[in-house]
């Protein structure tokens, strides 16, 4: 594992070898274990209400809960090669995403190579919205035992059934409609590992909550508008009306107590907060996708990145995260110090975008979307 301190002195955050040279090396191990470091704290005050918006996120998390057996037409055929066919036309990217292949290793791919790249795609990126989902159970869970507040306790138990189910429907989904998983991408796993093990129970809420929670809303949503899979469409349509009250849930949970904290205090948050942000731009590379092609990613990821797609989708991932950071206090405390890294990273831009303390109204279901509601 590395720590916060390896970054932030990493010379070149940038740089491709050492981005590549983080692997699994436990990729064939069935379970993995992190020591939390945690308390669990009592609460002796239960006198409910003291957070009227945390109260008011709990109800609606009563009242919001979905079926994710019932719930969603499990009967719809899905056929993945179609789906990639489909997408690229759809969204007139072409079966290469516009990218420019002359004197490239991609310069004799046929348009099955492109297929299978695609499909493969698919299955890497399920399988890691799968394996992020099982961090945000166990993350939620220990966020039930370390928190003080009596109000965050209980809507923490909410979105441990959420995150369960979340799991639970992407791993159904990656069985039953496509053609195999991959294991745990390292640099996601190196995140949830930082995560789980710091003892200090608002860094729970800051890696999953605002950091891990706010880039996958971004990227379900990504996801959600590009693909024509009716299947994933609503499984994602689910699964975000869900994740919009979680990243809220950080947000009103952190403004209250990050309104507390001392500079230096504050700095450690900042830096974790940049850590978790270059983690996750660096494992949607999808390097294992590239071996498991048979090309050397070092060679296919700088071509990849050019195209106008992929730099979409990497900066779309920060639509949440910025915003919510600059809510909490976080991006220009300490001389600005986590403005100056989002803009190393280009991503300052969404600062202004709207943050998420209330957007999950916007993203709940109507009534009659569920199936058997
Ligand atoms: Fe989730
Ligand atoms: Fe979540």
């Amino acid at each position: 594992m590395s720590s916060t301190e390896d970054l932030i002195g990493r010379a070149e955050v940038n740089d491709l070898e050492s981005i590549l040279a983080i692997t699994n090396i436990d990729a064939e191990a069935t379970v993995r274990s992190v020591a939390d470091h945690a308390d669990a704290i009592f609460t002796w005050d239960y006198e409910k209400g003291a957070r009227p918006a945390l109260n008011k996120l709990y109800e609606k998390a009563k009242t919001s809960q979905w079926n994710g057996e019932t719930d969603l037409p499990w009967d719809t055929e899905v056929d993945q090669e179609a789906v990639v066919m489909n997408n690229a036309a759809a969204n007139s990217t072409g079966l290469d995403d516009g990218m420019d292949v002359a004197g490239t290793p991609f310069e004799k791919f046929s348009d099955a190579d492109w297929i299978r790249v695609g499909v493969e795609s698919q299955n890497w990126t399920l399988s890691q919205f799968m394996h992020g989902e099982q961090g945000a159970l166990l993350c939620t869970a220990k966020i039930v035992e370390t928190v003080p507040w009596i109000d965050a306790k209980y809507y923490a138990a909410t979105q441990v059934m959420d995150e369960a189910r979340h799991v639970e429907v992407f791993a159904k989904y990656l069985d039953t409609k496509l053609s195999g998983h991959y294991p745990i991408n390292a640099h996601l796993g190196l995140l949830l590992d930082d995560i789980v093990a710091d003892s200090r129970w608002d860094m729970t809420y800051l890696g999953m909550q605002i950091m891990v929670e706010g880039l996958a809303l971004a990227a379900f949503g990504f996801i959600h508008q590009l693909t024509t899979e009716p299947l994933l469409k609503q499984l994602l349509r689910y699964v975000m009306s869900d994740e919009a009250r979680h990243v809220a849930f950080g947000v009103l949970s952190l403004k209250e107590y990050y309104g507390e904290l001392s500079g230096p205090e504050l700095k450690e948050r900042q830096e974790f907060a940049f850590e978790a942000a270059v983690r996750m731009r660096d494992r949607f590379l999808q390097q294992e996708v590239w071996e498991r092609m048979g090309m050397r990613p070092k060679d296919v990821i700088p071509l990849v990145m050019q195209s106008p797609q992929r730099q979409l989708f990497q900066q779309m991932l920060f639509t949440k995260i910025v915003p919510n950071c600059k809510k909490l206090g976080l991006l220009d405390a300490n001389d600005k110090w986590l403005r100056r890294r989002f803009e190393e990273l280009g991503v300052i831009q969404f600062e202004d975008l709207a943050d998420t303390g209330e957007e999950y109204e916007m993203f709940a279901l109507a009534q009659g979307d569920q199936r058997s509601a």
